[in-house]
């Protein structure tokens, strides 16, 4: 068992690298977001043995879409087939399982899944791990202004889709990138970011043990003097 300092409550992750990594090995890039599925579960695996009560991902933001259609489909099938996979080891591990994001471009059989996932992991308490597809930061912030406006309300935190979610206190990025790319903007204004070059599907616990390791070493201050 881990002894860390400090634990976050909240770990989010930006899972980059999966084509690079196939490319690597002479592969489609697919392998790669296949053998980054099994970061996924090592990391989940971590966070309820070691305490972390949230983990969000971002598995697909507004602006991959643009990607091939090949990989598009692809990607929207090992969502689908990997939520239906993980149920059993949800329901043993006490794991709620969110999505969040503009649901409205997901395809209906994806959305029916993803609802009955979500319904019945609510009542689990040992992890929520929060799945964003099809989101981005902007996005977030602007519907979250529309219903706010229409609702003649001043509290905008009320209305993004992380309403009732501790912001982030950990990003991690893989893969060397070292950029928001759209992310939840509001959410991040406070949270340390960790920076790693290995790529997605290496990034296993022990590296993820070593982020946690940074995360306790640092001095947050929210714009404080201590
Ligand atoms: C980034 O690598 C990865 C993605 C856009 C997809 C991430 C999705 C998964 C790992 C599957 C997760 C599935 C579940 C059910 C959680 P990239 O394709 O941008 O890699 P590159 O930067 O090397 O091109």
């Amino acid at each position: 068992m881990e002894d860390f300092v400090k634990i976050p409550r909240h770990v989010s992750i930006i899972m980059d690298g999966n084509g690079r990594w196939a490319k690597e090995r002479g592969k489609d890039r697919v392998f790669g977001h296949f053998e980054g599925v099994e970061s996924v579960r090592a990391v989940t695996e971590a966070c309820v043995e070691w305490g972390i009560k949230y983990l969000s991902l971002f598995a697909f933001s507004e602006e991959n879409w643009a990607r091939p259609q090949a990989e598009v489909d692809t990607l929207m099938k090992l969502m689908g087939k990997c939520m239906e996979g993980e149920y059993e080891k949800f329901q043993k591990n006490g794991v709620r399982f969110v999505v969040l994001g503009n649901r409205d471009r997901l395809s209906d059989s994806l959305n029916t899944t993803i609802d009955r996932m979500m319904e019945a992991t609510a009542g689990n308490s040992a992890l929520t791990m929060i799945l964003f597809l099809s989101y981005s930061g902007k996005w977030d912030i602007a519907q979250a202004a529309r219903r706010m406006k229409a609702a003649g309300d001043d509290d905008i935190e009320k209305y993004l889709v992380t309403a009732g979610i501790p912001d982030p206190d950990l990003l991690i990025r893989t893969s060397g990138e070292q950029r928001l790319s759209n992310y939840m903007l509001w959410q991040c204004a406070y949270t340390e970011f960790v920076f790693t070059d290995t790529l997605w599907p290496d990034f296993r616990k022990e590296e993820f043990a070593g982020t946690i390791r940074e995360y306790a070493s640092r001095d947050r201050r929210f714009g404080k003097v201590k």
